[in-house]
């Protein structure tokens, strides 16, 4: 910073009427005349909230970030945000995903902050954090909450979310008791923490290594362990030297740095979720960034890492056995070694620092756990923008395949009649649900991997081929096609699908097509037309959303909120 005074100077360098209003009411909570000489303000922006155990312990983890503030010579000051909680938020906490990004936007903007560190970690938080700091563009720092410990039931390790579909399944099934899957609950969540599978959270955690925007290891690290403490302590540290060299965001969030993030996604494993958070970041940043970078950056990346939902170890066993650093490490070349990070080292430093602990949890690339993964990008006239497919969780047989729709056209249609014996399915249907995009639900929810009809579970039947403009957690898993743009509510083709009608899916083309012609199609069209729906929410939030919101192929941010503005604020408030 040297050559500049700090940004927060504007208000507590003033020796002035309001300097005065300035310092005096901040002094109230407690800071001596001498912190405002001018050393760093770094504002600790907490999401932690008792509505969501994901984010439960980060007050605690905020005091270890103020320590390493100090220690450094900076001044920390903690300010809330919004939480997210994935699990308790209706329609879906990702309708509040952009709400949380204006709101770190505009406090950090308005506010006498010189660097931030973000404290988040359940799945929305991340993103929503990070792209409301890259649209002001100070040095800025994230420290995930980490996961939880491992889950236990009977004997074995259990998933968070992985294992609730899975055991659903068993309880439609029949071939598992309700009292055995009531028994599976209290195992499930046994500390604070994000979930400990390779879902969202963990998922956007990796990724914040792989952009570089947090210290090495605090993507795997549990929230319980005292190393996460510690890191905490590092992060502040860093934050101040971060506000002194002047490095910002967008120094770090470069094309180098996401085409990181995709190859880390793809050797993970990572949540189908990312793709949306990350076009988002990319266009709050300015770097070009498209749906098909996610299939062709990666294609040469095998699946490394054998976690569920993918594989079968937990975010704990990823940690001893090397995390991120150690995933970098074994992608070699494949990774932009020269990027840089907020710990001051490149990529390529990181990587070599690291070592691979368990080859069972973190394989070599010459005898990869998976084939290339990542995420497929489909084109088609059922998805002209684009439609997603995560090939690690499906079925291989199920990658090509030709069916008959099966149409549901709303959530509630669907859960009206999924159960229903007389539903005519059958293994080889198409499962098609409507309505469920950013503007249609609203908030594009994850639904997407609806589960199967009972009476094709007790067949035998654990997959479908499933397809939708909704998202699915992270944890999940199936062939199961999703953010299917443009959605239902903004006329895509997929609003003109009827029972009945064959679709084709060619994975390894990338492709889906509805099998009508183009006449019916427009004939289709003009009939949906003439009873189109305007939108339901009439006021509030919701109704910005709807009507300022982008396809899952732009990431699914509002279109006023894409780009920054500048850190400065001329005017004063008295
Ligand atoms: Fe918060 Fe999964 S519910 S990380």
């Amino acid at each position: 910073m040297a050559d500049k005074p700090a940004r927060s100077q504007k208000n507590f360098g003033k020796l002035d009427r309001d300097g005065f209003i300035h310092r005096s009411w901040i002094k109230g909570t407690g800071l001596p005349e001498h912190v405002f000489d001018g050393r760093p303000i770094i504002g600790i922006c907490n999401t932690w909230s008792e509505l969501v155990t994901c984010q439960f312990h980060l007050r605690d983890l905020a005091e270890f970030v103020k320590r390493g503030v100090w220690e450094a010579g900076g001044v920390p000051i903690e300010f809330p945000a919004m939480s997210l909680p994935e699990t308790q938020m209706r329609p879906t906490a990702m309708l509040f995903r952009n709400l949380l990004a204006m709101e770190v936007e505009e406090s950090i903007r308005a506010n006498p902050i010189d660097g931030v560190v973000l404290l988040g970690g359940c799945d929305k938080t991340t993103p929503g954090q990070l792209m409301g700091a890259a649209s002001v563009d100070l040095p800025t720092m994230v420290l995930s909450s980490g996961p939880m410990l491992n889950g236990k039931f009977q004997g074995r390790d259990i998933g968070s979310g992985t294992d609730v579909w899975r055991f659903s399944e068993e309880v439609r099934a029949g071939t598992m008791s309700l009292a055995d899957f009531m028994g599976a609950e209290a195992g499930m969540s046994r500390s604070h923490g994000t979930c400990n599978t390779m879902g969202t959270a963990s998922t956007m955690a990796s990724l914040i290594e792989a952009l570089g925007v947090s210290l090495p290891t605090n993507a795997a690290l549990p929230g319980v362990d005292a190393r996460r403490k510690a890191l905490a302590h590092l992060t502040g540290m860093r934050a101040v030297e971060l506000v002194k060299q002047d490095v910002r965001l967008s120094q770090i969030l470069t094309r180098e740095a996401f085409e990181n993030a995709i190859l880390m996604h793809a050797a993970i494993g990572g949540s189908t979720n990312a793709v949306v958070h990350l076009l988002a970041l990319a266009g709050r940043v300015g770097v070009p960034l498209s749906l098909e970078d996610f299939d062709t950056i990666a294609r040469d990346v095998p699946l490394l890492v054998n976690l569920m939902p993918s594989g079968k170890y937990l975010m704990e066993d990823f940690c001893y056995a090397g995390g991120c650093p150690a995933v970098m490490n074994e992608m070699g070349n494949l990774f932009r070694r020269d990027a840089i990070t907020v710990s001051g080292h490149t990529q390529g430093q990181i990587a070599d620092a690291a070592q691979v602990w368990n080859r069972d949890v973190i394989s070599t690339r010459e005898a990869p756990f998976g084939p290339s993964s990542g995420v497929w990008v489909l084109r088609g006239n059922l998805c002209p923008d684009g439609a997603i497919l995560k090939p690690s969780a499906a079925t291989p047989e199920l990658l090509t395949h030709r069916g008959r729709a099966v149409v549901f056209e709303s959530i509630e249609d669907y859960h009206a009649r999924i159960d229903d014996p007389d539903l005519e399915v059958d293994a080889t249907s198409i499962l098609v649900l409507k309505g469920c995009g950013p503007k249609g639900y609203p908030g594009m929810p994850e639904v997407g991997n609806m589960a199967l009809p009972p009476k094709l579970l007790q067949q035998g039947v654990r997959d479908m081929v499933r397809i939708s403009d909704a998202r699915m957690s992270g944890t999940a898993y199936g062939t199961v096609i999703l953010h299917v743009a443009p959605e239902t509510a903004a006329g895509g083709p997929l609003a003109l699908v009827r029972n009945g009608d064959e679709i084709v899916f060619d994975g390894p083309a990338r492709t889906l097509d509805l099998l009508i012609d183009d006449a019916e199609m427009a004939r289709r069209r003009a009939e949906w037309e003439a009873v189109r729906e305007a939108p339901t929410p009439t006021r509030g939030w919701s109704r910005l959303y709807v009507d300022t919101v982008l396809q899952a192929d732009r990431g699914v941010d509002l279109d006023f909120l894409v780009g920054k503005t500048t850190t400065e604020v001329t005017r004063e408030s008295h």
